[in-house]
């Protein structure tokens, strides 16, 4: 398939270029240094360089405290520009697949959230996220809204020092530190970028119908059970202390309990074998 894949540099825009190209697909990918797609009319040239199939959203604002006080910029990214690529996709009849986040929902419900949930975001990344779902599932050539938590890869997000994810950043502190702190009453579903990619190769390829998809490894877990994983995986001698919310204070509202329930699509692997993959 001809795949036109934005957000390619980023964590698991990354993992996806590299899963396309190993599976055989036709890739081009781009990411802002080619394409700012926030101003609509940039968009098109790509699309006729390469006349895609399938057109990936990769990208987003993904700051969750730095979207509270920068609104503008985290709706132009999350929302208005997926309707630009929804459009343009739809243009050209290709399919169109857009990542979003746990973070549209409240994270109140201890059962989780599944596909036929109501979006009811607690903060304005979650709101942006929300308000650009509705732009995928407009268009006859078909929209699939990936769903996903709680990501982690070998690939860096942008912005910030290569590899400093999760994982890494509790590797790196327990090396510094005599005691780590991590909090214990934030739940969600840790997933990887490499299962989440091969997942994703295997929608569009896999005769799935357009539509809600939650992609996650399976198992719910808190950011403590989490580290206490990593500790045991990488024998760190640290102390690791479990703390509420409260004494970890962010800006942004963080939902309690973002667990996303998968009904549609095969189970990934728990999140304990996907991590030791990676810790491997
Ligand atoms: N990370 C998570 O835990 C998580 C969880 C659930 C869902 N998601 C969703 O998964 C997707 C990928 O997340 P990620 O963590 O891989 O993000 P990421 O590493 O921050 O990558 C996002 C990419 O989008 C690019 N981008 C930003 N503004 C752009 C613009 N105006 N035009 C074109 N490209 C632009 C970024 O480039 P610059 O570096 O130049 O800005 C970056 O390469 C996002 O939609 C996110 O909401 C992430």
């Amino acid at each position: 398939m001809r795949i036109l894949l934005f957000g390619s540099r980023g964590m698991l825009g990354s993992d996806l270029q590299k899963e396309f190209e190993d599976s055989g697909h036709e890739v081009m990918g781009v990411d802002r240094e080619e394409v700012d797609i926030t101003h609509g009319p940039n968009i098109a040239d790509v699309f006729h360089t390469i006349e895609p199939e399938v057109v990936i959203n990769a990208t987003g604002y993904t700051d969750v405290d730095g979207a509270e006080t920068n609104r503008e910029a985290a709706f132009a990214l999350n929302s208005e520009a997926v309707k630009y690529l929804a459009e343009a996709a739809a243009a050209v009849s290709a399919k169109f697949v857009h990542i979003s986040t746990e973070m549209v929902f409240d994270g109140d419900n201890k059962s989780g959230y599944n596909e036929t949930t109501e979006p009811h975001a607690v903060n304005v990344y979650g709101e942006s996220k929300a308000a650009g779902e509705k732009h995928v599932l407009v268009y006859e050539s078909g929209g699939y809204l990936v769903r996903t938590s709680w990501l982690y890869g070998k690939f860096s997000q942008r912005g910030k020092p290569r590899g400093l994810n999760f994982i890494e950043t509790m590797i790196k502190l327990a090396n510094e530190k005599p005691e780590v702190k991590v909090v214990n009453d934030q739940f969600g579903k840790l997933t990887s970028t490499k299962d989440l990619a091969q997942a994703i190769t295997q929608l569009i390829s896999g005769g799935y119908i357009p539509g809600i998809y939650h992609l996650v490894n399976e198992g719910v877990a808190s950011w403590y059970d989490v580290a206490k994983e990593i500790w045991q995986r990488c024998g760190l001698k640290a102390t690791l202390q479990p703390i509420s919310s409260s004494e970890y204070p962010s800006i942004a509202k963080r939902p309690k309990y973002s667990v996303l329930v998968n009904t549609k699509f095969p189970p990934l692997r728990p999140w304990q074998q996907a991590l030791a993959d990676y810790l491997s």
